[in-house]
């Protein structure tokens, strides 16, 4: 399963892209409104520092206001890829830009019916929210289990990506319930880096090796 980092920060970004880890980036309108910046030249900085899939969301609510701003956005790099919030206007946006060749991700998914949908209008991926689903009282990595059961089949290429993280155990268990790719947090990429037996281990490796004759 590939990490993709959940920030629109540049720091964040740069930081965590320096680690090599980090496979691709998503943003959403909560995440730019936190930056000073054009929302355009922001997606064209993060490009600049990631090789990999830039995710940008659009604003608008009607297809023809999703399908203008996806070729927009598709438009300002080549590796940006069209968020589009899951709705029936959603679905026909993404079924107009998909034949154009503009990669989608089908967003504020949760339930495995609506990613059902979303793979057979044309999205790339498709982001199943699971911290949201877990905030309501439901098993939001249950729900990524189901889609990647429904998408398994062959038919159809989308890729699942775990959204909404808020721990390394929501990492692990989506890569074990079948997601593709989980967009993981900064703060939750620092969370999986140290272990206590890895600080002791090194601190032993170092204290023997100081006592060497
Ligand atoms: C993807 O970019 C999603 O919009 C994001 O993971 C949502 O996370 P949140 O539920 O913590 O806002």
């Amino acid at each position: 399963m590939k990490l993709f980092l959940d920030t629109a920060s540049l720091e964040d970004i740069r930081k965590y892209c320096a680690l090599g880890v980090i496979k691709g980036v998503t943003t959403n309108p909560t995440l730019i409104a936190r930056e000073n910046g054009d929302f355009h030249a922001i997606i064209r900085e993060i490009a600049s520092v990631t090789d990999g899939p830039i995710n940008a969301e659009v604003l608008a609510e009607d297809w023809e206001g999703m399908v203008r701003e996806g070729e927009e956005l598709a438009a300002v790099h080549p590796r940006v890829v069209v968020k589009i919030p899951m709705t029936a206007e959603g679905l026909r946006a993404v079924s107009t830009l998909a034949p154009r060749g503009v990669k989608t991700n089908m967003t504020l998914v949760f339930s495995a019916a609506q990613a059902l949908l979303a793979a057979n209008a044309g999205a790339s991926y498709v982001a199943p929210f699971v911290g949201r689903v877990d905030d309501i009282g439901y098993d939001g990595i249950a729900v990524i289990r189901d889609i990647a059961a429904v998408l398994s089949d062959g038919d159809f290429e989308t890729q699942i990506v775990a959204a909404s993280v808020r721990s390394p155990l929501h990492v692990v268990e989506a890569a074990k319930a079948g997601a593709h790719i989980a967009t993981v947090p900064p703060k939750v990429i620092a969370q999986m880096i140290p272990h206590p037996l890895t600080e002791a281990g090194l601190k032993r490796f170092m204290d023997d090796w100081k006592k060497r004759v």
